[in-house]
């Protein structure tokens, strides 16, 4: 019967163990958080994080490999360098308007119809230096998209001898050489005269 006995409480013994073991872990360490944080600390992160066109997985990369993290960032630099920036720069190409106020040249430019000849700096554009004068100079975009400040220089020859377009886009070749201009992106490079309010 001995062994029976030993082998009973031995049972016993075991069972008695298991069953402290699940109450330990039952209660735990009596701790508890007070709320799931965890995705308000996901949310966080992922809003340091900026934001890319690439799909999703090559995002979880970014976090992972530095490898990928820097294919990604090249990849995203390239694209970007092309389409916007290239493009950026080729609107944003170093002209008179980049000259600071201290070295800006003067030229003589005499506005027809308001009957006045004024110094206008290469570093500031025609209807900006009319606008200065207090006159009512028309315009839209200022962008030179349209041909609301459309001007004509009545100098003689194409617009251009005389004043650097910062981007014009409406006045072709023909109307550049009959002297009108876009007094929003023209700044001056000679002197001129300048019919105010003249589009082709
Ligand atoms: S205001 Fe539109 S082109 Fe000058």
């Amino acid at each position: 019967m001995a062994p029976v006995l030993d082998a009973v409480s031995m049972i016993g013994g075991a069972v008695l163990v298991a069953i402290v073991v699940a109450l330990h872990y039952t209660k735990g360490t009596g701790w508890t958080s007070s709320q799931d944080i965890s995705q308000e600390v996901l949310e966080r992160r992922a809003s340091t994080v900026a934001e890319t066109d690439f799909p999703e997985p090559m995002n979880r990369s970014i976090g992972g490999g530095g490898v990928a993290a820097g294919a990604v960032g090249s990849g995203e630099g390239g694209e970007l360098e092309e389409g916007g920036e290239g493009g950026e720069t080729a609107e944003e190409e170093s002209g008179p308007w980049d000259v600071s106020d201290d070295e800006a040249e003067y030229f003589e430019v005499e506005f027809v119809k308001e009957g006045e000849t004024i110094e206008v700096a290469e570093n500031e554009t025609v209807l900006e230096s009319g606008e200065d004068e207090g006159w009512d100079m028309p315009y839209a975009c200022r962008q030179g998209q349209c041909v609301s400040c459309a001007g004509q220089i009545t100098s003689g020859g194409n617009s251009e001898d005389y004043v650097v377009h910062n981007g014009q886009e409406m006045l072709d070749d023909g109307e550049l050489d009959e002297g009108y201009t876009l007094t929003c992106v023209a700044y001056p490079k000679s002197d001129f005269s300048i019919e105010t309010g003249s589009a082709p």
